[in-house]
């Protein structure tokens, strides 16, 4: 567990890390070719050791050099087309070797995620998008088994989108297998998502053919093979958000550098909105010290939606709502994404916070009232880093438990709060067990 001491004002620089969710497809796409692939700015995460673990599990060869944050990977030969229920249920991004592996060998075994603590989470899109493609997919057992009639899947014009807009990870998988398709793919109703890009740009390291990424509508004209590459990895723009909004929650001077923050152009729309002193610039972008509770100058309650990019990331959302737990006023929070991810809530309320669930998806922030430190349980990766954020600025000492969510997302957290003036620490969790 992490026990935070609430109330020291934050101060300093941090250094953002490689984005997970764009190394996990890409540690994926690495199936596609037979040659070795080196990645660059690849963080230590527990999600990032789990798909090294898979990819090893499905016969490649991975070297990790932590020191350079370097990790090769050669799937020279990929004698078991298989990821099973112990990997895809512990990490949904697992689901990323299908397409490739499809692509490759004519056949795949994937295990059919579940839903998950934020939601139902489908990958019907997925299958969808692979079945145009011309892959056969039958659901046995628990598992998703694919193959190729032909043995070369056949490039088409497709509208992948759902019914909650574009899907990030059914684009990733489609456009992965569209590049050693026969002919040219066109995915309409593409996920523009930044991690959606850098695969994009890692494929076409490899040899693709691949226009139009960053737009809904991605052009892949298939080749016969790809081939290794040398690639770094974007920065991670959550990581980056979520240290954004810890400056601001505690009205420090915190410094987020190698970031990109044209990726996170709507959290800082919102941040200024809110009242949050910024200074951006190339790689970085630095709050301000101000003092949040300042009924003039202070922070201002702010409505936000999520939406696929460029829209307000789901993925920051709980820790918005932490932040505007600090807010006078009300705001308004609305989750077109996941519309059940509030898992946070209860816990937040455990602190002291105002809020309330509306409609489906809506939840309603009476901020401005302090926070006092309590024992809170984390139930996922995001809502773990929003009960940290919490904790730095309630009274006394918050105890996040179960909090191995937070390592599969967050490189050394504690280190790196603390380094920025938090008192937090890691301690053996008394209810473990
Ligand atoms: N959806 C379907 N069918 C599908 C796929 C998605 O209905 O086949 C729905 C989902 O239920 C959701 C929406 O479409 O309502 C968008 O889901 P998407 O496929 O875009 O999400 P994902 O690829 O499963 C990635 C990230 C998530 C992030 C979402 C949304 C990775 C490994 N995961 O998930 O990250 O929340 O995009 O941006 O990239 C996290 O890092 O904490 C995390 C959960």
């Amino acid at each position: 567990m992490l026990v935070v001491e609430g109330g020291h004002p934050l101060k300093g620089s941090v250094t953002c890390s490689g984005s997970k969710n764009a190394f996990l497809p890409i540690a994926a796409a690495s199936l596609l070719t037979t040659e070795p692939v080196t990645v660059r700015r690849v963080p230590d995460l527990a999600d990032v050791r789990l798909i090294l673990n898979i990819l090893e599990g499905l016969g490649c060869s991975v070297d990790r050099d932590r020191s350079t944050s370097t990790v090769g990977i050669r799937a020279e030969e990929l004698p078991l087309g298989e990821a099973g229920w112990e990997d895809v249920r512990r990490m949904r991004g697992s689901v990323y070797v299908l397409g490739p592996l499809l692509a490759r060998t004519g056949s795949a075994k994937v295990s059919l995620p579940g839903g998950c603590v934020i939601g139902q989470r489908p990958i019907d899109i997925h299958l969808r998008g692979l079945q145009e493609l011309g892959a056969k997919v039958e659901i046995d057992h628990g598992h998703v088994v694919a193959s190729v009639p032909g043995g070369r899947l056949r490039g088409v014009h497709m509208f992948l989108g759902g019914s909650s807009g574009s899907s990030v990870g059914g684009t990733g998988n489609v456009m992965m297998a569209a590049c050693l398709a026969e002919g040219e793919t066109i995915i309409e109703g593409a996920a523009c998502e930044p991690e959606i890009v850098d695969l994009g740009h890692f494929l076409i390291a490899m040899g693709a053919k691949i226009e139009g990424l960053g737009s809904p509508r991605i052009c892949i004209s298939g080749v016969e093979e790809l081939g290794g590459c040398d690639y770094e990895i974007i920065p991670d723009r959550i990581e980056a958000g979520t240290y954004m909004i810890a400056g601001a929650m505690t009205g420090g001077a915190v410094r987020v550098e190698g970031c990109e923050p044209g990726h996170l152009s709507v959290l800082l729309a919102r941040m200024h909105e809110a009242g949050v002193p910024l200074e951006i610039g190339s790689g970085f972008v630095e709050t301000q010290p101000f003092d949040p509770r300042d009924p003039a100058q202070g922070l201002r309650a702010t409505d936000v939606t999520t939406l696929p990019y460029p829209g307000f990331p789901t993925d920051l959302q709980a820790q918005w709502m932490a932040l505007m737990t600090q807010a006078p006023g009300i705001s308004v929070i609305t989750e077109k994404i996941y519309p059940d991810r509030y898992m946070h809530m209860p816990e937040l309320l455990r602190l002291g916070a105002n809020l309330r669930r509306q409609n489906a998806g809506t939840a309603i922030v009476q901020g401005g009232e302090p926070l006092s430190g309590a024992p809170v349980t984390a139930s996922d990766l995001r809502a773990s880093a929003a009960l940290v954020l919490a904790g730095l600025i309630a009274q006394d000492e918050t105890e996040i438990h179960r909090v191995y969510h937070i390592d599969r997302g967050y490189e050394r957290i504690e280190e790196r709060l603390g380094g920025l003036g938090a008192v937090i620490r890691r301690e053996s969790d008394p209810w473990q067990g």
